[in-house]
């Protein structure tokens, strides 16, 4: 097991919704340490950054409309096993095949609308978080609250 982090974001649907509060909260209630926040407008640069794998796919023009329509809130979460547990926590990628319990299980029923972006991988994590926080991010500690798991499943 690694302790891990991963990017987060929360869409511009889920903004619009005035959902970031609540996402987030089920990201801490799960032990999830946050260690970047940061409000944001997506630009078309920072689209293509960020989606270069989807860039030459046919839906990406309609991606990059809608990521680009509002600020997100861009989040850095440690933990351990965090990118999976994050991918986990937000289920499929189409709400309406996502499973209850997931955020877009319980608060979507889109594909492309579907409020939350997580890390696929550690090599996606580690790319996504230098293009979100290239200023690094905040070292910090929770000891009245932050025991999530045992040190051997650090
Ligand atoms: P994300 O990258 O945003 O966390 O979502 P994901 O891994 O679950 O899905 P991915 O395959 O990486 O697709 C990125 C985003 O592109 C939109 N999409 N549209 N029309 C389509 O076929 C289609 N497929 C994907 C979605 O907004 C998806 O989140
Ligand atoms: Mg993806």
């Amino acid at each position: 097991m690694a302790l891990e982090r991963t990017l987060v974001l929360i869409k511009p649907d889920a903004m619009q919704r005035r959902l970031a509060g609540r996402i987030l909260t089920r990201f801490e209630d799960r032990g999830l340490h946050v260690v970047g926040l940061r409000l944001l407008q997506v630009t078309p640069e920072l689209s293509k950054e960020h989606y270069a794998e989807h860039v030459e796919k046919p839906f990406y023009p309609l991606l990059e409309e809608f990521i680009t329509s509002g600020p997100v809130v861009a989040i850095a979460l440690e933990g351990p096993e965090a990118i999976s547990v994050v991918r986990g926590m937000m289920g499929s990628t189409n709400g309406r095949e996502s499973a209850p319990g997931t955020i877009r299980g319980d608060f979507g029923l889109s594909r492309q609308m579907n409020l939350v972006h997580g890390s696929d991988g550690p090599d996606a994590a580690t790319r996504e978080l230098a293009i979100y926080f290239p200023d690094g991010l905040v070292e910090w500690s929770a000891p009245l609250g932050g025991t999530v798991c045992a040190d051997d499943e650090k």
